[in-house]
């Protein structure tokens, strides 16, 4: 007989590596994801169909083809529904699922823990509850429950449904909550008998929920994509316990991966920020923003208009864009690609440079620019385009402002310092193209404004783009 089952799970496993793999570069992300969405339905269909014996039809079918039509179909209207800069909500709200259901799990093997201890028959076995099995079931509810409500309040904050909600002492009493958690669990694990109420059970949730509150509630709502990131990998690790419940590897290994994934991205998007996690926690995002014409050492502003910026652009050998979080508010992407083709067509070298944290979660511009068919190729990394500036004639900042902040090199006391920028002051001419002079997330003044070879253009990025279109065809 052959081992299907175990076929199945392998070729699952392997999918998923090799499709995170692909993700790793922009022309292969694509086909990367269906690659592990291929190997998620073969290790579904194994593990509804075949046991370890051969094939076999998994109990309640019905439901859980109901189940999965549901979810899909929910899915994929999400998906398309879904705006670029609504993202982080969407995959804040689908990680709290994968919580849930971890956390489901945990509930659901409870219960049949508790239900053998009550069978005379296992009773010898089950009263001695071992520590193997029990870890993985309390270790799952904790993690996946905290990992649902953080994701829930994230969710809320980013859609601007939940405000910031701070108290004092609050890192003293988030860890008070967390040795709470843990104690009880341990009181759980003690009194585990046949006629157990599952009085610690419950409020080992109760609990998880008190502290996957707190955990979030603090946060800023601009530090959410580091926090989802987080509670990505705290969902791939209850994942993992359910897959180390059910010795199922293709769970394990999925869930292993997610939890890997999640806590190398929280790590590279905290270093791109040049923040400690603890940073970005307790909540020290930013203030509240400048709005002067006038920088703090005296310089002052030089407004611009679009037909000198389009004759500039044209008459041009080499132009760098560099998209930031403004591009994808104004939705500017496709009037973006449009303006590239036109300089393009007449001989203009176009690129784009890409900070790793430009906007508002990771890869943001790539997908952005993606969407409206730039080529791979003309997206360039800060590493490598960072020696380019230096022969570009113009750059052109589409909305983009902390990450071109120069005060991230030169002013030790700005909460950027240390932060790698884009050295868009070491091209010939600089054009920023955002509509006031507010400053971006990061809440600071940024003096390349100020700067004698740089121009504003202001208004949305999407009008002033459009302006520059038509003044380009028009020349
Ligand atoms: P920001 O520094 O946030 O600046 C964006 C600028 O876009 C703003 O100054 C704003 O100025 C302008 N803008 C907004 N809407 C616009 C519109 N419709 N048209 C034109 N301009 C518009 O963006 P950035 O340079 O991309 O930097 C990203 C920041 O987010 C960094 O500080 C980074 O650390 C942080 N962050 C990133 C991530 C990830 S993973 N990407 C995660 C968390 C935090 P006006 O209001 O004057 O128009």
């Amino acid at each position: 007989m052959m081992p299907y089952m175990e076929i199945g799970y392998l070729v699952g496993s392997v999918s998923f590596v090799v499709g995170l793999k692909m993700m790793g570069q922009p022309d292969s992300a694509r086909k990367g994801n269906l690659v592990a969405a291929f190997g998620m339905a073969v290790a579904v269909v194994a593990a509804l169909f075949f046991n370890s014996k051969g094939f076999h039809v998994i109990n309640n079918l019905e439901y859980i083809m109901v189940a999965i039509v549901a979810g899909t179909v929910i899915g994929t209207l999400m998906a398309k529904r879904v705006q670029m800069t609504a993202m982080p909500e969407m995959v804040s709200l689908f990680n709290g699922m994968g919580g849930l259901s971890a956390a489901l799990i945990s509930i659901i093997e409870w219960r049949h823990l508790l239900h053998e201890a009550a069978n005379p028959e296992t009773m010898e076995h089950a009263s001695a509850l071992s520590l193997g099995l029990y870890i993985p079931v309390i270790a799952g509810l904790i993690i996946g429950t905290i990992s649902f409500v953080g994701s829930i309040v994230a969710w809320g904050k980013l859609n601007g449904k939940i405000g910031d909600f701070r108290f004092p002492s609050q890192q003293i009493i988030n860890a008070v909550v967390l040795i709470a958690i843990l104690g009880v669990a341990y009181l759980n694990y003690e009194s585990f008998n046949a006629d157990h109420s599952s009085f610690y059970f419950y409020i080992t949730i109760a609990l998880a929920v008190v502290y996957g509150l707190l955990f979030v509630f603090p946060i800023g709502g601009a530090d959410m994509p580091v926090v989802i990131s987080l509670l990505n990998s705290f969902t791939g690790v209850a994942a993992a316990c359910g897959g180390f419940l059910y010795q199922n590897k293709v769970m394990l290994m999925g869930g292993v991966l997610v939890g890997s994934a999640g806590t190398i991205l929280t790590v590279v998007m905290c270093k791109a920020m040049n923040r400690s996690l603890m940073n970005v926690l307790i909540g020290m995002a930013g203030g509240n923003g400048g709005g002067s014409t006038t920088s703090a050492s005296g310089g002052s502003v030089r407004e611009v208009q679009a037909t000198d910026v389009a004759i500039m652009m044209k008459y041009a050998s080499k132009v760098i864009i560099v998209p930031g979080y403004g591009l994808a508010v104004a939705q500017a992407q496709h009037v973006c690609h449009e303006l590239e083709n036109l300089l393009e067509a007449e001989g203009v070298d176009v690129k784009y440079a890409i900070h790793p944290v430009a906007g508002r979660m990771p890869g943001h511009m790539n997908v952005l620019l993606a969407e409206s068919n730039v080529e791979y190729d003309k997206l360039i990394e800060m590493e490598h385009i960072n020696p380019e500036f230096a022969t570009t004639d113009v750059v052109l900042v589409v909305g983009a402002n902390d990450v071109v902040n120069p005060a991230a090199k030169t002013d030790p006391t700005s909460p950027i310092y240390g932060m790698p920028i884009l050295d868009v002051d070491q091209s010939k001419q600089i054009i920023v193209l955002k509509r006031s002079m507010k400053a971006g997330y990061a809440g600071i003044e940024n003096e390349l404004f100020f700067h004698p070879k740089c121009g504003m253009l202001f208004g949305d990025a999407k009008a002033s783009l459009q302006k520059l279109v038509n003044e380009v065809k028009a020349l």
